[in-house]
């Protein structure tokens, strides 16, 4: 709209920023600007806007306080990778693993999208700050979308409001974010319920640190903070800071725990698997019975950023403030803490609406009798049964304080971070891939990372069920040539091991493991969730040198008698049918290790080369 004054807070003085928001209210020609204060008032008053437009049900506040249920469009309903670029100057920064286009020629396309896209709809400035704010490892960025949905799940997700101007300040950097449902409203016309573009791109341009996004309202597709800025230009940042100071750092798909054993020596343990292969599961993790005395505190379930320091050592923080989490599954045995975490306070994406406005979702209990599904239509257990139609969409969601969490770790918000003493990588494979394996040194665990596998989910449109290589859990994620990052991880080893030289420090352990193998019968071998204390055991045992394990072709694998069975009946032939490592299957998987190191040959560093051949001959003898 012409003349539409910014109305810009006295509060805010950071000339860059201003002058952004007045070109992108001049091309987006939205028809007000709310500048977001973060306040509980205002998180109130946008709730209650939304539901009053119909998008948001609010739930039964003596079942779920202050908790609202949101239905999406059927058709975005999940992250579009397809629609995801990576607009680097060259397409060989980016590599042949993400889509690219020329910036030039991507920004020629997205003007016209953007030109007028916001009209008749508000404009929220969303300011945040990636990690604690202030942190030497947090970065800001300021979201501009005309979804209140997306302005209130960013409340919950980032920590978001008036102080991040604080330490902004005058001309302090931020990572510019624009997102529209791509939906612009004429005078009178009635808004769609959930509004959406069919035409979908999620732009990022990491020279200038942008990020541009059109046409979705969902998840990582609209919540900018998470997926694009914390993974896909964060890494970019990681890798840019070599240049820099000559610290490069880490921006990963990774939760953070810390794991408490009964004398109080605490670690930390950064675990990456691909979305929806039970991220906050393990981070929220309950030890089982036989581990008591034992505690697991999360510090966060999906990203983690993580800063080498001069002794050697890394320090991680995770740099949301939220879980973005997936519902379906999710129950009072497979995540007791989770269930906790959603008594109040909470959004819900495309769960089913109860009879007594309540949630549900498959996996979470007794089904109800009768529900309202997340398309709006009656479900019962009969009709489910005679259509398999779905209650809850499989990618549904909940968002979530972190501080809801009753494990919430104390260093959680630390800014310092907590200092990492094992990675873990996990893929979603029925076969091939033990429970877990240790890789000998950094470049094996660099590795097994690089070539890991996973089958998708229903997180990813339109791919479920296929087995794709997912190196790091980052093939969506990362936002440069893959290959340049497993250089920029072999590197990290390289300099870590030369300041613990020095300093005494030694390098984190990097484990690979694997939760869903399956048995000749179908079924998972392994129990999995609290369960998976016992596999973590063992990962701190071996970081204090307490179990020697089984050296095999790929790594170190634990003997039977290495875990604590306590509380369990795990029998030894069970175990061997988690861990059993076929030579027949593992000849086919290094064919496509291979496959995937043409795919990345150009800059495919040589070390990881070594490596598949020493793998090869070790099989091979
Ligand atoms: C997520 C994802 O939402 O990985 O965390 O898809
Ligand atoms: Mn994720």
């Amino acid at each position: 709209m012409k003349g539409l004054g910014l109305g810009t807070p006295t509060y805010v003085k950071n000339a860059k920023l201003i002058a952004w928001v007045a070109d992108m209210v001049a091309l987006c020609k939205p028809s007000a600007i709310e500048w977001c204060d973060g306040s509980d008032a205002e998180y109130q008053r946008l709730c209650q806007k939304l539901v009053d437009a119909g998008v948001f049900t609010r739930l039964n506040p003596a079942k779920r306080p202050n908790s609202f249920l949101a239905c999406s469009d059927p058709t975005d309903v999940a992250r579009v990778e397809d629609r995801t670029y990576i607009c680097s100057a060259t397409q060989d920064q980016a590599g042949p693993t993400n889509n690219w286009v020329a910036p030039a020629e991507m920004r020629a396309t997205l003007q016209p999208l953007f030109d007028g896209c916001m009209q008749g709809r508000t404009m929220y400035v969303v300011p945040f700050s990636m990690g604690p704010m202030g942190s030497p490892i947090a970065h800001i960025g300021v979201e501009l979308s005309d979804s209140p949905y997306v302005a209130v799940n960013m409340k919950i997700m980032t920590r978001m409001g008036q102080a991040v101007y604080d330490v902004l300040g005058l001309d302090g950097e931020f990572v510019p974010c624009v997102h529209t449902v791509g939906v612009p409203l004429q005078p009178g016309q009635a808004d769609m319920k959930w509004p959406c573009n069919p035409t979908k791109y999620i732009v990022h341009y990491p020279e200038t640190r942008e990020i541009w996004s059109f046409g979705s309202g969902y998840g990582g597709n609209a919540l900018l903070g998470k997926k694009c800025f914390a993974l896909r230009i964060a890494s970019n940042m990681g890798l840019q800071a070599v240049q820099g100071d000559g610290t490069g750092w880490l921006a990963e798909h990774m939760l953070i725990l810390g794991v408490t054993n009964p004398q109080g020596k605490k670690y930390h343990v950064a675990a990456a698997f691909p979305s929806a292969c039970g991220k906050t599961n393990f981070a929220m993790m309950v030890p089982p019975q036989g581990f008591e005395g034992w505690k697991v505190t999360t510090v966060g379930d999906d990203i983690a950023w993580i800063k080498p320091q001069a002794d050697g050592t890394l320090r991680a923080i995770n740099p949301e403030a939220g879980y973005f989490g997936v519902a379906p599954g999710t129950n009072q045995l497979t995540n007791p803490n989770c269930m906790a975490s959603l008594h109040q306070d909470v959004i819900f994406t495309n769960v089913a609406l109860t009879d007594d406005g309540d949630v549900w979702w498959e996996g979470m209990g007794e089904a109800p009798a009768h529900c309202i599904d997340w398309q709006g239509k009656d479900w019962t257990p009969e009709i489910a049964k005679a259509t398999g139609v779905k209650a809850a969409h499989g990618n549904a969601r909940f968002t979530v304080a972190a501080t809801n969490n009753p494990a919430l770790d104390p260093a959680w918000d630390d800014p310092r971070g907590v200092k990492i003493d094992a990675f873990v990588f996990g893929g979603r494979r029925s076969n091939t891939v033990p429970l877990v394996m240790q890789g000998r040194n950094w470049v094996e665990g660099v590795y097994m990372a690089a070539t890991m596998g996973s089958e998708t989910t229903a997180a990813i449109v339109g791919q479920e069920g296929v087995v794709r290589r997912d190196p790091f859990a980052m093939i969506a994620f990362c936002g440069y040539h893959m290959s340049d990052y497993f250089q920029h991880w072999l590197n990290m080893g390289e300099s870590l091991a030369a300041a613990a030289k020095t300093s005494g420090t030694k390098l984190p352990a990097i484990f690979t493991t694997n939760w869903f193998r399956k048995g000749a019968d179908g079924k998972f071998v392994w129990p999995g969730y609290g369960e998976n204390m016992r596999v973590l055991k063992w990962m701190i045992d071996r970081v204090e040198g307490n179990a020697q394990g089984v050296d095999h072709a790929f790594g170190v694998s634990p003997a039977y008698e290495e875990i604590n069975w306590a509380g369990l009946n795990f029998t030894p032939a069970q175990f061997e049918a988690a861990t059993r490592m076929d030579a027949g299957q593992w000849r086919a998987e290094l064919k496509l290790h291979e496959a995937l190191f043409t795919q990345l040959a150009h800059h495919l560093p040589q070390a990881l080369v070594v490596n598949k051949a020493k793998l090869e001959a070790r099989l091979a003898g």
